[in-house]
């Protein structure tokens, strides 16, 4: 490979995106929370969303016993929310007590309030290399209807907030989109 493993990240880090927390529960009660950016949409009929964990996550064998987990996606004042579930201190349970959360399908935690957040079933997990791709089919979902919230947004390795400004180059909707 011609570009380092450094170089590779600052590169994918050119591709803004939003963060998001996935929280799970495994059968024996173990709650486990990680902030993440690599959530995407997967499909829409069934509805399928993914995540990928680092095999070096702590949380990573809660996540592979549990039937269930949730995604909420940050608001731009949840940056704290986003540092706590980002931090290698702390055991989880400290750190569910620091955010607001609710109990819901399996009595997964979900972080509340959230831009929206999607409850999932486990649908399929693939190795994803360093990763493992975790695929849930979404079985309920909230979101901020009044659209109030800005998002919390990550590029070139920093926080980010959305420029209304800026926004106005390019107002336009796009069809079927
Ligand atoms: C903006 C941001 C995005 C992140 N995205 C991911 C991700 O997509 N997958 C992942 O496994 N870790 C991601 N992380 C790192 C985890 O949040 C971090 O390693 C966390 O400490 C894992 O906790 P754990 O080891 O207790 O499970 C991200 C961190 C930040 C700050």
């Amino acid at each position: 490979m011609s570009f380092t493993s450094r170089e590779f990240r600052d590169a994918l880090g050119l591709f803004p995106t939003g963060i998001a927390v996935v929280t799970t529960i495994d059968p024996a009660g173990r709650m486990a929370g990680v902030t993440v950016n690599s959530f995407s949409s997967v499909s829409l009929e069934p509805p399928l969303v993914l995540v990928s964990l680092a095999r070096t996550s702590r949380s990573l064998d809660v996540f592979e016993a549990a039937k269930h987990f949730a995604v909420g996606l940050l608001g731009f004042d949840q940056r704290q929310a986003s540092t706590i579930f980002a931090s290698t201190a702390g055991t989880s349970a400290e750190r569910f007590a620091q955010v607001r959360h609710r109990f819901g399908i399996g009595g997964c935690p979900v972080i509340e309030p959230a831009l929206a957040s999607f409850e999932c079933e486990v649908w399929a997990r693939h190795d994803g290399g360093d990763h493992v791709i975790l695929i849930g089919k979404v079985v309920a979902m909230h979101r901020d209807a009044q659209a109030t919230i800005d998002p919390l947004l990550y590029f070139r390795g920093q926080y980010r907030e959305l420029s209304e400004q800026r926004a106005e180059i390019a107002p336009f909707r796009l069809e079927g989109w």
